[in-house]
């Protein structure tokens, strides 16, 4: 049995005006069925860990960098998410490997030390429409996973995001053979590296998931949850997707 699990990542959006929302999905949703996540950006972290003391609601990153600490302007470290109050870290996110030139070894480094702080990393993949129109997704998104795992890898602290690149942002989302395809091969490749542990991973879908899709998405097959962007910055439409996803 996988655990079920909806993260929500506000990317750069949000102020502190913004933990209004927060405070009206905890209260909507005291008791959630299924594992809840928010990624807000680094400056609300601690705010939203310390405003969700008493709720299940977890609180996550939506990057580290690979050092400790040091001289890297700009940067968060792994354990400072965990000082903050995080206790989960999105890495890989297209937006990220994009911007910022992330590849897959970058993204490994990023898991491994994640991992090794004590955080759930949330890892990302997903193919571009170019990727997809010339037939290589599935070679893509195995790739990626393959390259993203370090060899001390932990299954049993790791969750796995499908993102097509052309669904994120866009309105526009894969159909579901498209979904259960992919999400069928990166079960697989998880289970043929980790065993059991690989069956275990909750594997997300993202890309404009919204109220209006979730069920039907959360009905494919190997869904168990998914990040959601521009939906999770609204409590009632998170709420909604919540309430879908229990109801899977
Ligand atoms: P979206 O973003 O739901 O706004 O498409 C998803 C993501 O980037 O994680």
């Amino acid at each position: 049995m996988v655990q079920k699990l909806l993260a929500g990542n506000w990317k750069m959006n949000g102020t502190r005006a913004a933990l209004e929302e927060v405070r009206a999905l905890t209260a909507a949703h005291p008791r959630p069925a299924v594992a809840l996540v928010l990624c807000p950006p680094a400056t609300l972290i601690a705010a939203m860990a310390d405003l969700t003391r008493d709720h299940p609601l977890a609180v996550g990153g939506q990057d580290c960098h690979v050092a400790p600490q040091g001289a890297h302007t700009g940067d968060v470290s792994a354990t400072m998410l965990v000082d903050a109050g995080a206790s989960h870290v999105i890495v890989g996110h297209s937006e990220r490997r994009a911007d910022h030139g992330e590849t897959d070894a970058d993204v490994a480094a990023k898991m491994a030390t994640a991992q090794s702080a004590g955080l759930i990393p949330i890892l990302c993949l997903g193919e571009t429409l170019a990727q997809r129109d010339a037939g290589e997704t599935l070679q893509v998104v195995t790739s990626q996973l393959l390259g993203s795992l370090s060899p001390e890898a932990d299954p049993t602290r790791l969750v796995v995001a499908y993102e097509p690149v052309w669904a994120i942002g866009t309105g526009r989302v894969a159909e579901s053979g498209q979904i259960a395809e992919a999400h069928g091969v990166l079960r697989k490749t998880l289970s043929e590296r980790f065993g059991d542990n690989g069956d275990r991973i909750p594997l997300l879908y993202g890309g404009s998931v919204n109220p209006s899709n979730a069920a039907a998405i959360f009905a494919i097959a190997d869904v168990d949850g998914a990040l959601v962007g521009g939906a999770s910055l609204k409590a009632a439409d998170f709420g909604a997707i919540l309430e879908a996803l229990q109801a899977a």
